[in-house]
Parts: structure tokens; sequence; C-alpha cells
């Protein structure tokens, strides 16, 4: 391993509150969720150092390291540490060469929409299928910096609705960490709940919905034996603004006019924020894209504050959705949202599960196999388009959190026309037929036909 230990030492990070007006510091291998105050907590990065580097020297070197087998820095989120964890012990680092993910130019699907420069950042192809992959290698990395440091950590837990667990086990067992994830019973695919029984992690699965789960959660891991996972921990964002980065360094630096990010609990659309303010604070860019979060109607909480111009905001009971991962009434980050939105002109769309499913099987059709999830981010650009406020010189990038795979047995309920509430558009079954030559004929050229 070739460690550049000159530029991970010339940098630091700390937690700070969330509240800009609370005077607070902790150490990133500090036991630490929340402030005195009470506030979440946020890695705050000396960004006057991380000046002494031009921009276009930062942009040189993560173009040097971009996707290069030289480890650490191949991964999408180490090959920037110097923006997430400086000061790191390469030792502790636990990566499976995450980010990096492909952006895919969404040619035909954009152009059914009258746009040419519409992008999917597929974030779903992944270690463990989903975008979670980026937050937790910093994550499960500093809770082995925090052990060397001697802090007693005996396991990590997260409450989850999939994604982030199927993350943590994997992490957590590439690391040797006892993992445990707390689920919500009969709410997530059978994919996402194999996927922690797998890699060995305690799998509880509580009578409840996710906001249960992650009341839970909190309680056990609040005498910090057991560290707590969840994206309320800002370490995990420190990952997740990574994909900020390589999406405009993909566009050899160039900023999109508009990023279209699926919500539930809400720390990677302030992640993405994150992402964008630290390069135009080092001018590495000279512009910010409008930033969309996309909820589902039946979880829709963010939604309805921003319609509301964010004047309050009031917890709902979530809804089943086909977007299982993001069936979530009481959004831990729903503060920090509401900042990122206010700081990217930002805006707040809600489809339905007709829009969705629709929206998701329309970009199929095109070569894509969608979750629901980004299904959702597909339905809000098609309102914005058909609202005028995307318009055909637009550069729009829809991020896809997770991977379709994850979720077949719902697009397989679309297909067979049995998903509730959605009235499936492009639905396609299989033609059954019996081997005799004519008769495959006949109905394979009926199909060509429809
Ligand atoms: C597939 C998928 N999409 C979107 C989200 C929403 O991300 P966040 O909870 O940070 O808003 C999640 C996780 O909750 C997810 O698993």
């Amino acid at each position: 391993m070739l460690w550049d230990r000159r530029s991970a030492l010339s940098y630091s990070a700390w937690f700070r509150s969330f509240d800009l007006e609370e005077d607070f510091r902790a150490e990133l291998t500090d036991v630490i969720y929340r402030s005195p105050g009470g506030h979440l907590l946020d890695v705050a990065h000396d960004v006057e150092a991380l000046k002494d580097r031009s921009a276009s020297s930062w942009r040189s070197l993560f173009d040097a390291r971009w996707m290069r087998s030289q480890w650490p820095y191949g991964s999408g989120v180490w090959g920037k540490l110097e923006w997430v964890y400086p000061g790191i012990d390469p030792e502790n680092i636990v990566s499976f060469a995450e980010g990096g993910t492909n952006l895919l130019w969404a040619e035909r699907y954009g152009r059914e929409l009258g746009l040419s420069d519409v992008w999917v950042k597929q974030c779903g192809n992944s270690h463990t299928g989903s975008f979670k992959d980026l937050g937790m290698t910093v994550l499960v990395s500093a809770v082995r910096q925090m052990i060397s440091a001697g802090r007693p950590v005996k396991a990590i837990a997260c409450a989850s609705t999939g994604d982030t667990s199927a993350a943590l086990s994997a992490y957590c067992a590439a690391a040797g960490i006892p993992c445990v994830v707390f689920l919500p019973k009969d709410k997530i695919s059978p994919a996402q709940l194999v996927q922690p029984m797998a890699n060995g992690a305690v799998v509880m699965s509580l009578d409840t919905d996710f906001d249960g789960c992650m009341e839970v959660v909190q309680e056990v891991t609040q005498d910090g034996q057991i560290y707590l996972a969840n994206s309320m921990n800002s370490l995990r964002i420190e990952g997740q603004k990574t994909i900020s980065v390589e999406i405009v360094q993909q566009f050899d630096w160039e900023v999109p006019d508009f990023v279209i990010v699926p919500g539930g609990n809400l720390g990677n659309i302030y992640a993405f924020a994150k992402g964008f303010q630290l390069m135009e604070s080092l001018g590495v860019i000279s512009k910010k894209p409008r930033l969309v979060c996309a909820q589902a109607a039946n979880a829709n909480p963010l939604y309805r504050a921003y319609v509301n111009g964010f004047d309050t905001f009031e917890p709902i009971e979530a809804k089943t959705t086909a977007a299982s991962a993001i069936q979530i009434g009481n959004p831990v980050s729903i503060h920090r949202a509401i900042r990122a939105l206010k700081a990217f002109d930002g805006i707040v769309e809600e489809a339905t599960e007709n829009q969705l499913m629709n929206a998701s099987a329309r970009a199929d059709r095109s070569g894509m196999f969608t979750c629901p999830h980004t299904g959702v981010a597909l339905a809000a650009l098609e309102s914005l388009v058909q609202r005028g406020v995307v318009q055909p010189h637009h550069r729009v990038i829809v991020v896809s959190t997770a991977h379709g795979l994850k979720f077949s047995g719902t697009k397989a309920r679309y297909h067979e026309g049995v998903q509730p509430d959605v009235d499936s558009h492009y639905r396609n079954l299989p033609v059954e037929s019996s081997t005799h030559i004519d008769e495959v004929k006949d109905k394979l050229f009926q199909a060509l036909e429809r």
C-alpha cells in the first residue's frame, strides 16, 4: 500500500453541533451522537487548511486516484479521504471499493420526456446493492479507530428499512465487529432480510414500523457499548457526501442543473448539500445545482412541511409504499434536510404509488432495472417536466439509490397487475406456449405486434 501520510495528516475534522449557535466540539473517536444541547452532530472540516491546495490541485489529485487499484484510494470514498476523515489510520479502513458507480446517460428515457441531458447515478450498483455502502465504510472504519483509541465498543447496531442493515452487516463482518440490526417485521424485501442473516448479524425482527425500530435502537445504544450506526450519526454523512463530488467529477468538474434524490430519513439529501458546499468553499465548483427531494406520497412528512413553506413540521404515520426503504414518518434528519433545501433553492416532490411504479417501469423499458425509490425520483422528474420547471436545456441527475434486484417481488407484482393502487401501464408477462412451432410462432408474432 502506498499511503500518502503527509496528505492524510495535514488536515483535521471534528464533531460540532448541528446548531451553529452552540459552541461544542468533540473528537471523531468520541462515542457521541448529540451535542449537550440535544442537537444532532455534524463533522466539521478545517476548510482553511484544505485551501492550502488549489482547486485544480484537488481535482487532479482526485482524478489521479479515481478507480485505481491502489488501496484504499480506488474507493470513491477513500479517494477523497482528506475531505472525509483526515487523520484516520489506514489500518482501520474497512472498504469494499465502494463508490465510483456508473453515471448512466438515460438517453432513450430522457428523449421520451423531451430532454437530452438526463443521467442516472447508479448508486445501487455497489457491494451491498445500495448507496448505504458509502456511509457505512466511513462509520465502520471510524469505529475501528475508536476501538484502537481504547473506547469499549462491543458491537454496532442500526434500525433499518433494509439497506442500512445490509451495508452495516457486511462491513462489520469484514471488520470482525459484532453487528445487531433492528428491522420492522414483514416490511422489508426478502432480499434485504437475507443480507444481514448471511453476514452473521443478530437480526431483531420487531413488530413495529421503522420509526418504532429507531426508538428501540436509540435506547439500546445509550450506554456506549453498542455503537449507533443510523444516519443520525454524522460519520455516515461524510461518506455519502462523496456522491456529489463523484457526479461533478464524472462531468469533468461541471455542475448539473438539478439533482433529484429520493428521501426517507433525510440524511442523504443533507449529504448531497454538504458535498456541494465543500466543493464550493474550496473553489472546486462555482455554482450549485438545485436539489430536489422526492418522497412517496404515502410517506411524505417533508413534502407536507415544504408546502407550508417549512414553517412547521409534523411527524406522520407512514403508510405502506412500494418504496419500502423510505416508508418513514418521523425522519431523524428533518432539520438537516430543511437547511439543505433552503441553501440549494430546493424543491420537494411527492409521487403516488401509481406514479412511482409506472415511472420505474417506464425507465426499465429503456434498459434500466430500477428500484421503486428510484421510481419516486423519476416520477418527480416527470412532474417537474410537466410543470416546466425542468426544461429541455437542463442537465438533470436522478439518483438511483438501490439495485432493482432487491425489489424483484414488487416489480413482479407490478407486471402481474396486482401491485396495490397501481395501474400497470407497462405490464409485460411471459407468453405461455406449447413447443408446437406453429403455436410458438403465432403467439410470438402476436406479442411482437402488441
Ligand atoms: C433505497 C433507498 N433509497 C432512499 C433512501 C433514503 O435515504 P435517506 O433515509 O437518507 O433519506 C434509503 C434509505 O433510507 C434507501 O434505502
